[in-house]
C-alpha cells in the first residue's frame, strides 16, 4: 500500500503533537506555515512555507500533491479551510465545510448555543465603540470584549470599568475579521477543557482537564492542563454534557472537539467549542493519562476511515497529568540548558521547547508569547504538577546580551 499521504495546516507548537504521530505512523507529511522556523517542520517530509490562512495556495498544495486528507490540528481559522479544500477535491473530512465555519466563529456559536439553549454567558455584538458603551451599560461590569473570529487572546480583554472599556473594544474592533467585536458578561470560577472524540454522532468525551491561567496583562493566557479536574464530580458532569449540547447545537458529528467551560457558581457556562484537537498538547496528555490516542483518531478521521470503538476506550495510565506551559524572560534567546536533565526526571513524557535560538522572546500577554511546555504524569494530580514544576525549575532559557548582539 502506498504512503497515505496528509497535508497539516500549520506546524506551530499547537500542531507539533500531531505531526509527530503522523510521521510515527508512516504517512508522509506536508506541513504548511508561513514561519520557517516552525517547530514542527522537524516532523514533515515536505516543508511548505505557506500560511495557513492562505485558502487558495493551501487548496493548490493539496492538489498538487495528490493528498489523501487535509487537518487543521491545532488552530481555528484554518479548520474551515481544510473543510472547503476537501469538500472541493472530493476528499474525505470529518466536518461539512458549514459545520467548520460555525465552529470557526464565536458569534454563530453564540448565535446557534442561543437557539439550542446550551448556557453560556449573556453576550452582545457592536459595530463601534459608542454600541461597546451601550451594551457595556446594559451587561454591567466586569466584562470581556472579543474579536469573534481570533483566537490565541487576540483582541480579548477583560474591562473592569468603564475606563477601560473604549481601548478593549477599539482593540477587538480593529482586529476583528468582521466589522464586530463580541462583549459578554465575565463569569467568575474555575475553567474546565472538555476533550473529547465525536463519531456518526455519538460525542465521547476523554480528558476533562483544568485550564489554569495567568493574570492579566495576559489574561485568558492557560498556563496549565491539569487532569483529573479537581471540580466535584456533579460541576464536572455538567461541564460535559454541556461540551455536548455544544457540539450538537453546531451539528458536529465526527471528529476532535476542544470545549472550553466556565464553572460558575451557577453552573457550566460554554465559551467555545474548537473542531479540532486541543492546542496546548492535550491529545498528548490525553495518550499519557488514559491511553486514548487522539492524535490517530484525528488523523484517521481525517483520512475518512472507520474509527475503531476500542481506541476510544480509557484504560487509567497515570492518577494525574498535566501540561505545564513554559514562560522565558524576554529577550533574544541565546541558549536553552536543562532539556535532557529535565526529560531525565521521574514521570516527564515531554518536554518542548518551542523557539530556536536568535528568537525574540517577548513579554508573556498570550498564548504565542508560551516558550515551551512539559508534559508530567505521577499518582495523582499534585504528583503530575510537582513533577512538573521541578522539570520546568531546569529548563533555562538563556538571553542573549541585547547590545553584545549590535
Ligand atoms: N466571559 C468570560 N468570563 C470569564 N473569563 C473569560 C470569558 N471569556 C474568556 N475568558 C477567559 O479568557 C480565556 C480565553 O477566552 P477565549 O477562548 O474566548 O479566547 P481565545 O482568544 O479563543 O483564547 P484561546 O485561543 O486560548 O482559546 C478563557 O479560557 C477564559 O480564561
Ligand atoms: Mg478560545
Amino acid at each position: 500500500m502506498s504512503r497515505r499521504r496528509v497535508l497539516v495546516l500549520g506546524a506551530g507548537p499547537a500542531q507539533l503533537g500531531l505531526l509527530a504521530a503522523a510521521r510515527t505512523s508512516g504517512c508522509f507529511v506536508i506541513a504548511a506555515d508561513r514561519d520557517p522556523g516552525a517547530p514542527g517542520f522537524r516532523f514533515a517530509d515536505r516543508r511548505a512555507i505557506v500560511s495557513a490562512e492562505d485558502e487558495p495556495a493551501l487548496g493548490q498544495l493539496a492538489e498538487a500533491e495528490e493528498v489523501d486528507g487535509v487537518i487543521a490540528p491545532g488552530i481555528d481559522w484554518p479548520v474551515a479551510i481544510a473543510a472547503r479544500i476537501t469538500a472541493r477535491l472530493g476528499l474525505p473530512h470529518p466536518l461539512a465545510p458549514e459545520t467548520a465555519v460555525l465552529a470557526t466563529s464565536k458569534l454563530e456559536q453564540r448565535e446557534h448555543f442561543r437557539e439550542a439553549g446550551v448556557p453560556q454567558v449573556a453576550w452582545e455584538t457592536c459595530r463601534t465603540v459608542e454600541e461597546a458603551r451601550d451594551a457595556a451599560g446594559r451587561l454591567g461590569y466586569p466584562l470581556v470584549v472579543k474579536a469573534p473570529d481570533r483566537q490565541g487572546q487576540r483582541g480579548l480583554g477583560l474591562v473592569r470599568e468603564p475606563d477601560d472599556l473604549d481601548g478593549a473594544a477599539e482593540e477587538a474592533l480593529r482586529v476583528s475579521r468582521s466589522s464586530l467585536a463580541i462583549l459578554e458578561q465575565y463569569a467568575p470560577g474555575r475553567e474546565l477543557t472538555v476533550n473529547a472524540f465525536s463519531f456518526r454522532g455519538r460525542f465521547v468525551p476523554l480528558t476533562l482537564t483544568d485550564r489554569e491561567v495567568a493574570d492579566p496583562p495576559a489574561f485568558g493566557v492557560a498556563l496549565a492542563h491539569v487532569w483529573p479536574s479537581s471540580l466535584e464530580p456533579a460541576a464536572i458532569g455538567a461541564a460535559v454534557d454541556a461540551a455536548r449540547a455544544a457540539a450538537a447545537a453546531l451539528g458536529i458529528e465526527d471528529g476532535p472537539t476542544y470545549t472550553q467551560i466556565l464553572a460558575t457558581p451557577e453552573g457550566p457556562r460554554v465559551v467555545e467549542l474548537a473542531a479540532r484537537l486541543g492546542g496546548g498538547h492535550d491529545a498528548d496528555l490525553c495518550r499519557a493519562a488514559l491511553g486514548v490516542d487522539l492524535n490517530g483518531l484525528a488523523l484517521a478521521s481525517a483520512f475518512g476511515e472507520e474509527i475503531d470503538e476500542a481506541a476510544l476506550v480509557p484504560r487509567a495510565l497515570a492518577g494525574g497529568a498535566c501540561v505545564r506551559f513554559l514562560v522565558a524572560p524576554p529577550g533574544p534567546l541565546a541558549e536553552v540548558r536543562g532539556v535532557d536533565e529535565a526529560e531525565e526526571l521521574d514521570g516527564i513524557e515531554l518536554v518542548l521547547v518551542y523557539r530556536e535560538p536568535g528568537y525574540i522572546l517577548t513579554p508573556l500577554r498570550r498564548g504565542s508569547d508560551r516558550a515551551g511546555a512539559i508534559l508530567a504524569v505521577g499518582d495523582s494530580r499534585s504528583e503530575a504538577l510537582a513533577r512538573a514544576a521541578a522539570a520546568s525549575e531546569l529548563v533555562r532559557f538563556e538571553i542573549a546580551d541585547a547590545e553584545a548582539l549590535v
